[in-house]
């Protein structure tokens, strides 16, 4: 078993399912076929994170990015700065979508005007997302994630409990 059995013990799905929905996530992630496209599929998340990194991926968003969703910080020789992801260059231009939550808005950055490019520290993925719920929502929306990926453990849900698959 993993080291996360415990994490359905005493947990609502259904409730996690609605955090997962109130809070926004469903406009940049796909969970089981539903959701937008913007931002990973997260049904498969609960297999590769453990319940703490999952956790960690929620609140703090920007203390992993993975490789595939990487933004870029643009320094201008003028002085501006400008944080999203390249979505393709076009022409002159790179296209950068600077919000996610608006993906087709993309800023045009003419390449003679940049004076640097490097990674950006800062996720595509907003933090504080989760600052109006209590701390069993989210440990519901956790129970939530992992399920994604456990078909055996929903189905043994019962009444909030988890019970043995063969019980
Ligand atoms: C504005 C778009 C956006 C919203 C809203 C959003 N996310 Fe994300 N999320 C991302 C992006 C982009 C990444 C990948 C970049 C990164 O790792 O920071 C990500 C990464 C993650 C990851 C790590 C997955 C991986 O494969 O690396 C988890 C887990 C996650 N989000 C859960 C959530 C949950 C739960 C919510 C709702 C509370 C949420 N996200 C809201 C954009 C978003």
């Amino acid at each position: 078993m993993s080291d996360d059995e415990s994490v359905y013990e005493g947990r609502d799905l259904e409730n996690g399912r609605r955090v997962f929905a109130v809070a926004q996530c469903f406009k940049c992630h796909r969970f089981k076929g539903e959701g937008g496209l913007v931002g990973p599929d997260l049904t498969a998340s609960g297999r590769r994170f453990n319940q703490q990194n999952l956790l960690e991926a929620l609140v703090e968003p920007s203390k992993v990015i993975s490789d595939q969703y990487q933004p870029t910080l643009f320094s201008l020789l003028d002085g501006r700065q400008i944080a999203g992801r390249v979505i393709n260059l076009n022409g002159n231009n790179y296209l950068v979508q600077q919000n996610m939550l608006d993906p087709g808005s993309l800023t045009p950055v003419n390449v003679d005007e940049i004076d640097e490019m490097v990674p950006s520290p800062v996720s595509m993925m907003p933090d504080g997302l989760l600052d109006t719920f209590t701390l069993d929502d989210i440990r519901d929306l956790v129970a939530y994630l992992k399920s994604g990926s456990d078909d055996v453990a929903v189905k043994s849900i019962d009444g909030g409990r988890k019970k043995k698959a063969n019980d």
